[in-house]
């Protein structure tokens, strides 16, 4: 290509090198921008006609190519030239070809950094707004199995090791209150990337009479942005949204983690379905669950995005610099990823069966009631310190003789302090233990129906 072709080629004596050209272009991954790119162009050129500074047919003519043009790449009639250097060049010259001169009209006032910015803010808006439906999905699965497995008690665990009984809905409630937190971090950060760019030029804005307000009408952005250095240099909104999916693919991860295990022959609580999980090319017998390990895998993809983005981000001289072009792949496979895993987890855990008589079963072994044991002495008087000590010695004793705490007789349990009463065995299962757990955000089945039926009256 001749460098007289480039829009920028006017200063240039010699062609760009074509490692060069390959090295800096974009154009392979900032198509997907395409829609925003045209959108922000219209916007900006009826804004050019309606202040005087092209004319109303001119911005008319380039309006009806830039439409052209978006028709032609939807129905997949647009061939992207690999010598174009972005998104933003590819459909300028595609309109020049189009509607021939005046098309040059279009970057009046304009710079590819603020038109970049824009196009991010009106792609990332879209995408969040998505990323809210699915959560709200992936919710109301969670509600569902709340509601579905009530009553069904599971061993809660700390270090991996049987700690306390809780009902499952309690647990399945936990990744509610996760995901409605994420929920929040993605509106609030809604508010951040809905804030028009466009006008801020290069760096500096234009001397040209433009109207950002209206711009950001029709683009329907509340707020336009008030430092043309910060809005060519700022994607602060970018990281925001790659740290609020990590939280999020974090959350989905650990939920996966639980299902591995969960779904081993060693625990049997769970069983996924078969069209949610993946056989071995060699063991026949076997049954994976490689979704789970997947969302757990691509939770480290997404951290290292959050790593590049940051780290692009932190070196760069005021304002604008060309490593911005980096921000894109990182925040696109982000999108990406997050979506797919949000999708496929929403689906497979509406086909889960969880083993209830098992976990119960798992519930009752670790002497997991042993706590209760120590309130119940508590409430006699017994300082907590001593009342611990006390059902140690206890636990040690059931190890000994291989019993566990509900085999023990009154007697027994009097040889280690004589104030137990009959009123003792009232406490010693784990569905007395679960039901005693009656404060706010506790585990009782009372507490847990209550807290289903508050989320459901939002
Ligand atoms: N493709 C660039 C990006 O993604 C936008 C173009 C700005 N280029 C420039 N040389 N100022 O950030």
């Amino acid at each position: 290509m001749k460098t007289k072709e480039k829009p920028w080629g006017g200063r240039f004596s010699e062609p760009t090198d074509r490692q060069v050209e390959a090295f800096t272009s974009s154009l392979h991954f900032d198509r997907r921008l395409f829609r925003y790119d045209i959108e922000g162009s219209v916007a900006h050129a009826r804004m050019l006609g309606r202040q005087g500074i092209i004319t109303k047919e001119e911005a008319r003519a380039i309006v009806a190519g830039l439409r052209k043009v978006l028709v032609d790449i939807e129905a997949e009639n647009f061939i992207f030239r690999p010598d174009d250097e972005d998104i933003h060049m590819a459909i300028e010259k595609a309109l020049t070809d189009r509607i021939g001169d005046v098309g040059g009209k279009l970057h009046t006032g304009r710079s590819r950094n603020d038109q970049v910015a824009l196009d991010i803010r009106l792609y990332l808006r879209e995408e969040i707004n998505r990323v809210l439906g699915l959560l709200a999905e992936l919710k109301t699965g969670f509600l569902k199995l709340a509601k579905k497995e009530c009553g069904v008690i599971l061993p809660g665990y700390t270090h991996l090791q049987k700690a306390q009984p809780v009902l499952l809905s309690h647990y399945f409630l936990a990744f509610w209150e996760m995901l409605a937190r994420d929920e929040a971090r993605f509106r609030d950060c809604l508010k951040r990337v809905n804030v028009m760019p466009l006008g801020a030029a290069a760096l500096a804005g234009t001397g040209l009479p433009i109207d950002r307000s209206y711009v950001a009408r029709l683009l329907a952005f509340p707020a336009v942005t008030q430092n043309s250095l910060d809005a060519v240099s700022d994607r602060d909104f970018a990281a925001e949204f790659v740290f609020a999916a990590s939280l999020t693919m974090m959350h989905m991860s650990r939920f996966c983690e639980d299902l591995i295990l969960w779904s081993t022959d060693e625990f049997g609580y769970v069983e996924i379905a078969d069209a949610f999980t993946t056989g071995s090319s060699i063991m026949p017998q076997k049954k994976n669950p490689d979704v789970a390990e997947l969302i757990r895998g691509k939770t480290g993809r997404v951290y290292g995005h959050l790593v590049s983005l940051l780290t692009i981000l932190k070196g760069l001289p005021m304002t604008y610099n060309r490593d911005l072009q980096e921000d894109k792949e990182p925040l696109f496979d982000t999108v990406d990823t997050l979506q797919a895993s949000l999708g496929v987890l929403a689906a497979m855990i509406g086909r889960l069966t969880f083993h209830r008589k098992r976990m119960e079963k798992g519930a009752e072994g670790g002497f997991s009631t042993a706590t209760d044991v120590a309130e119940y002495l508590v409430l006699k008087g017994v300082p907590f310190r001593e009342a611990h000590g006390i059902v140690g010695k206890l636990v040690a004793f059931c190890l000994q003789s291989k019993k566990a705490l509900t085999d023990l007789t009154l007697k027994e349990f009097r040889r280690f302090y004589p104030g137990f009463e009959k009123d003792l065995f009232a406490c010693l299962t784990v569905r007395q233990s679960v039901n005693a757990r009656k404060m706010i955000g506790g585990t009782a089945e009372e507490v847990v129906r209550k807290r289903i039926t508050e989320i459901e009256a939002r």
